[in-house]
């Protein structure tokens, strides 16, 4: 679409809006009400929605303006919100294929990482490339996100585990969001791993972090977030608690790993610190996920990750009935989730978590919006927002996850534009990765 045409989509046999008429969070009953509009169409100009009805309504209220518009046939494709993903690591150099193979042996993640392998290994290689370099391998990353219908990812850093080489990621995954279409909201986590030249003084590398990276990562204006890894054998609920608390005074919003491998308190601490969001909660405890829904935290639930751990998965289900609002994300990562396709993702929550066709779509979309503070913008099919859409190669939103492991983005709309086409980018490519 050139700039200043409109794009009419037209008889989408569903159009998923998840529209809630709420500015909250979806919790509950309401996760599973789509607000689906049969004969579906959309009037998008400005990169905004301008207009969402059916066909007839639409096509009434613009006939006089029909001819100037692009129009999509979405006939017998639904069309959703852009996907939302609000948890990967995007940015890091290198891949571990090698410890893939090692776990399906026997050895387990954490004894992986505690012999200097897992995180410390991309540590390692993403050290020592090049902005540049990283900018690159994070670019093909992007591509197929944005190919499998994602239009807003976060991205954390973490592999760095220096002020300086934290900042290289954070500055890659800025300058990516600015040539690619997709837009990338960036994490700080220089707390993902105690680094091996800290293994003994563990708090000697908190302090760093809060005195040091975290005023620098806050000053340079490249994050909005911040994360920590609280896990057994990594930071403690009382460390992650400080770097939160620090991250917070510099306004930068918390995210927490919690309770990722073993229980370890770390929804409770997510309540307490009323972080946006807390993520993978495979062995949070019944308390935890009471108290997180009574602080209105975001579940971000990683179902990749438990599959490729071959591990229980968090009880979606559970956290629910017990009033989360629950939001999905890929984990994209070189360890524990080596994966791009979030609607594998949605796939694998229902046969896995115990949640529905409808509430896996809520989780992808507006509920991921609101896991990254963007629920005003992104995450539903309503006038003005952003015009971020897909239209899927599926007659209902049913088929999406019963049609699995097949690649159905047809075609994706970011910010007005059609960026994908037939799966076929639309965008220059080489841009995004020089
Ligand atoms: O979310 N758990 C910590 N971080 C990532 C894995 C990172 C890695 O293995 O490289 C996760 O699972
Ligand atoms: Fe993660």
């Amino acid at each position: 679409m050139t700039a200043g045409i409109p794009l009419f989509i037209r008889h989408a046999s569903q159009l998923v809006t998840l529209a809630s008429g709420s500015q909250q969070p979806v919790t509950g009953r309401q996760m599973s009400e789509l607000s689906i509009i049969e004969d579906g169409a959309v009037w998008v100009e400005d990169g905004l929605i301008q207009a969402v009805g059916t066909d007839s309504e639409l096509a009434r209220r613009y006939h006089e303006r029909l001819g100037e518009a692009e129009i999509l046939d979405a006939s017998g494709k639904i069309v959703t919100p852009g996907l939302v993903d609000p948890h990967t690591h995007l940015v890091y150099a290198g891949s571990r294929e090698i410890e893939f193979e090692m776990r399906l042996n026997g050895k387990t993640y954490m004894e992986i990482m505690r012999a200097g392998g897992g995180i410390h290994s991309t540590t390692r290689a993403t050290r020592a490339a090049s902005e540049k370099e990283l900018i690159q391998q994070a670019t093909t990353r992007l591509d197929s996100l944005l190919k499998h219908g994602v239009t807003t990812v976060e991205a954390k850093s973490g592999y760095g585990l220096t002020l300086e080489s934290e900042l290289k990621q954070l500055r890659a995954a800025h300058k990516l969001n600015e040539k690619h279409p997709v837009d990338i909201v960036s994490t700080f986590m220089g707390a993902h791993a105690i680094p091996e030249e800290y293994k003994t003084n563990p708090d000697d590398f908190v302090q760093i972090i809060v005195s040091e990276m975290i005023p620098e990562v806050a000053r340079s204006g490249l994050a909005s977030f911040n994360d920590v890894f609280c896990e057994k054998g990594v930071f403690t609920p009382e460390q992650a608690k400080k770097i939160l608390r620090a991250g917070l005074s510099y306004g930068l919003l918390p995210k927490i790993h919690a309770d990722e491998i073993e229980p370890y308190q770390g929804a409770e601490l997510a309540a307490e610190l009323k972080a946006v969001s807390a993520d993978h909660l495979l062995r949070a405890s019944d308390s935890g996920i009471q108290q997180m829904a009574a602080s209105g935290v975001v579940a971000v639930l990683l179902p990749g990750t438990a599959f490729f751990l071959m591990t229980e998965p968090a009880n979606g289900r559970k956290m629910i009935e017990a009033g989360c609002p629950v939001a999905l994300a890929t984990d994209c990562n070189p360890g524990s989730s080596p994966t791009v396709s979030m609607p594998l993702m949605m796939n694998l929550a229902c046969l896995t978590m115990g949640m529905s066709l409808s509430e896996v779509l809520t989780a992808s979309t507006i509920n991921a919006a609101h896991a990254l503070k963007m629920a005003d913008r992104i995450g539903s099919i309503e006038p003005e927002k952003q015009a971020d859409l897909v239209m899927f190669d599926a007659p209902n939103y049913a088929f999406l996850q019963y049609h699995y492991g097949v690649n159905l983005v047809n075609t994706v709309v970011k910010n007005g534009r059609i960026v994908i086409k037939k799966g076929v980018a639309m965008y220059d490519v080489s841009l995004s990765a020089s």
